[in-house]
This record gives C-alpha cells, structure tokens and sequence, in this order.
C-alpha cells in the first residue's frame, strides 16, 4: 500500500495497475465480440480519459477508430445554470457506431449531456463505455453497457484522474484518505 500527497489532499493505493490492466482487457473483450463488423467510432473524451483510451485501443483487435473529444462549461442562463459543450467532434457519425469512452461517470449528468449532443448527429447507434462507476452517486438513468470497474462514493486519482490538475500520470488508482 502507498500513500501519495497532492496538494492539500492524500490518498492510498485503492486499485493496482495489473488489475486496472485485467479489467480493461475484459471490457476490450466484449467491446471486440459487440462490434466486430460495425466499425466503431471511439470518442474519447479529453482530459480523463487519455490514459484508458490508449490502453484500451491496444486491446481492441478488431477494424475500428478512434477520435478525442473536450467538454467545455460554460454559464448558462439561470435556469439552466452550468451547461457542457462538446468540442472537436469532426468526423461525420451519420449511421456510425459510436462509442463514448470516459474515465469515470460519477452523477451521470456529464455523460447524459454527450448523448444528447451526440445524438442529434444521427449515429447508428451509440454506447457508453467508462473506466468506472460510481452507481450510488447516478442521478440519471444511464444504460452503461461498457464499464470496467464500479467503485463507491470516494474521490479518485491517478490512471487519467486528476486532482486538480494533478495526479493523472499515477499508474495505479489512489483513493481520497479523510
Ligand atoms: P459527472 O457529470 O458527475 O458524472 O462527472 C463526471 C466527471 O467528473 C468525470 O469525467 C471526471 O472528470 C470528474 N470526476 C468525477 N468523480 C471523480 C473522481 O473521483 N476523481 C476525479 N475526477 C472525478
């Protein structure tokens, strides 16, 4: 077990790079038998999903691309208070099957936001694969067909994960020490 310092916080060793590993081959698995002759269209979502991204296309085998995506905040109109753009959507998902990959879906709202963008373009289909879930903080019915791992409530680095800005290059996954 290791403990790490970012900032003001610390954290210890909570899922260990070989098992991060397994879980991500498994869900390449599936991917790989769901989709084999569809083409799918991976969109990765910058910035936390960099580092599963690129581990989980090198187990990926069958015919398939991959492009990056940002989400933006903005302040919306009172009422609809902090709105998500998507930015750098460039290819054309007409009739593509398309694949959200995240590094993790915490309330869902974020993830609720890239499927209706998404889906105004007309994709043949679309699904959602992340790294992980926290399924007690979901706020939102969301139907994730590709997760690698579900965790509880506590906040997370290192594997893409940030704390502020930090803690994204750790190749294990750390967990918050109250
Ligand atoms: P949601 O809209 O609440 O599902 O939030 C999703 C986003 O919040 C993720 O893409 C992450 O960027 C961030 N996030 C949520 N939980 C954590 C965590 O435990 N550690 C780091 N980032 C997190």
């Amino acid at each position: 077990m290791s403990i790490v310092k970012i900032k003001d916080k610390t954290f210890k060793t909570f899922i260990p790079e070989s098992e991060i590993q397994q879980r991500v081959k498994a869900v390449a698995e599936k991917l790989n038998r769901d989709m084999d002759g569809k083409n799918p269209l991976f969109l990765a979502v910058l910035n936390g999903s960099f580092v599963f991204a690129a581990d989980l296309m090198r187990y990926i085998t069958i015919p398939s691309e991959i492009s990056f995506v940002k989400l933006a905040s903005y302040q919306g109109t009172a009422s609809t208070g902090e709105v998500k753009e998507v930015f750098g959507v460039t290819e054309e998902l007409h009739g593509r099957h398309v694949v959200i990959v995240e590094d993790i879906v915490d309330t869902g709202l974020t993830m609720k936001r890239m499927l209706e963008t998404l889906g105004t373009r007309e994709p043949a289909s679309l699904h959602i694969c992340s790294l992980l879930v926290k399924p007690d903080k979901l706020q939102v019915s969301l139907d994730i067909e590709y997760a690698a791992m579900e965790i509880p409530n506590d906040f997370i680095v290192g594997y893409g994960l940030d704390y502020d800005q930090q803690g994204r290059n750790l190749r294990d996954i750390y967990r918050i020490i109250e």
